[in-house]
């Protein structure tokens, strides 16, 4: 398959990989290489990721607890320590070998390490290779605060290698799923179809369904990196489903949703308020949620979850001017971004969720 072109870094996919790995690696002077894990990728993709690693430079380990709840600046403080004690330079190397959690302190932890070494992101993740990886936003969370503190800075190439997702677990393959979706819902409606019959579905085509993917998420951060505008499309689903995957995080009573379980009802949610607001047609929103439905358990939400789900939504920091935004869809396949739009439809969006 062949390279995509970001901002100033490749991303290289399966039998390309490792090649350019140890040719970029053999032609830079670097000082020593330090691998970041997480106690699942070090088991499952490190022995694969070092049998194809050829280099003479010195390799340091560093694993940290799997998990959203370490990624935080605790984590980052251990690492930075242990970078210190085993002589990390300005001329080290750090390989991110994981899921989103594992690229984004990865990502933090080298471009604040002295001021920022040289990382490069093998995803391993469905979520991670289709979303986290690609885009150069980096960070922790703060409290229950996701993603509050991080940079944006672009690691020096990202390799993809599918074979990595034998090992995940099929609920963390859905939670990817989600964001292909959306990546479909927002830019290409052809790309959206091929996932509307998952049943005659192929997957040894899923290879190119990634990379078709990985291309829409570069070319919507090409457009805009800092995201002043079309890059704010990839928060369609994302303004309910943060919200909803918050409420159900921080209320015990309720078992954790991951991410995309979320996002998968917030694009639901978000495709309701776009046939209300008259962007969207009745029979496309009926497919939406019909599809999505097909392959994500129903969320059940009672009367009394909706309120704090409104409180999280208002404290949502990508709202500006205290106003709640969201991106909706205009027809599948197209955006339009810095919708406002009334509580009074939100509720009944939840209404037709349920039915
Ligand atoms: N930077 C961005 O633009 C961006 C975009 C989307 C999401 N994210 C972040 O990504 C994170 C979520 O990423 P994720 O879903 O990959 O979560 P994750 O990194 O927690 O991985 C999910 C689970 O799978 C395990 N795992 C990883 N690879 C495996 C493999 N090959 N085999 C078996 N198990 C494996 C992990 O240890 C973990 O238990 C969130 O923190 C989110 O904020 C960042
Ligand atoms: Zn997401």
């Amino acid at each position: 398959m062949q390279t995509i072109q970001a901002n100033n870094y490749p991303i290289y996919f399966n039998e390309n990989a490792y090649a350019a790995l140890n040719e970029y690696i053999s032609n830079k002077k670097f000082s020593n290489i330090f691998i970041i894990v997480d106690n699942h990728t070090n088991e499952h993709c490190l022995p694969i990721f070092l049998s194809n690693l050829e280099t003479d430079l010195t390799i340091e380990i560093i694993e940290f607890e799997s998990g959203e709840e370490n990624k935080n600046i605790e984590t980052c403080v251990q690492i930075w320590n242990v970078l210190t004690e085993l002589k990390a330079d300005r001329k080290s190397l750090v390989l991110n070998v994981g899921g989103g959690v594992v690229t984004d302190l990865g990502g933090f932890i080298a471009s604040t390490f002295k001021r920022g070494v040289e990382f490069i992101h093998i995803p391993t993740t469905l979520l991670a290779m289709v979303d986290a990886s690609v885009g150069g936003k980096n960070g922790v969370d703060l409290g229950n605060l996701k993603n509050q503190i991080g940079v944006i800075n672009v690691p020096k190439m990202v390799l993809i290698d599918t074979q990595y997702l034998e090992t995940v677990p099929q609920n963390e393959m859905r939670s990817g799923l989600a964001e292909m979706l959306k990546h479909g819902l927002i830019y290409d409606a052809s790309y959206w179809k091929t996932f509307t019959d998952l049943d005659a579905f192929d997957f040894a085509d899923f290879d190119k369904l990634i990379y078709r993917s990985v291309e829409i998420k570069n070319e919507i951060v090409m457009q805009d990196p800092t995201e002043n505008n079309i890059r704010k499309s990839l928060n369609f689903g994302h303004t309910l489903g943060h919200a909803i995957e918050s409420y159900f995080l921080e209320n015990e009573l309720k078992t954790t949703l991951l991410h995309g379980e979320a996002i998968a009802a917030g694009m639901i949610l978000e495709s309701y308020l776009s046939w209300q607001k008259g962007l969207l047609k009745v029979d496309e929103y009926s497919q939406i949620k019909a599809c999505i439905k097909h392959i994500y358990e129903d969320i059940v939400f009672d009367q009394k979850d909706i309120d704090p789900i409104f409180e999280l939504l208002v404290h949502d920091k990508k709202n500006e001017y205290g106003e709640i935004q969201f991106a909706l869809i205009e027809g599948i396949g197209k955006i339009k971004i810095n919708q406002l739009v009334e509580n009074e439809m939100i509720l009944k969006a939840f209404e037709d969720y349920k039915n």
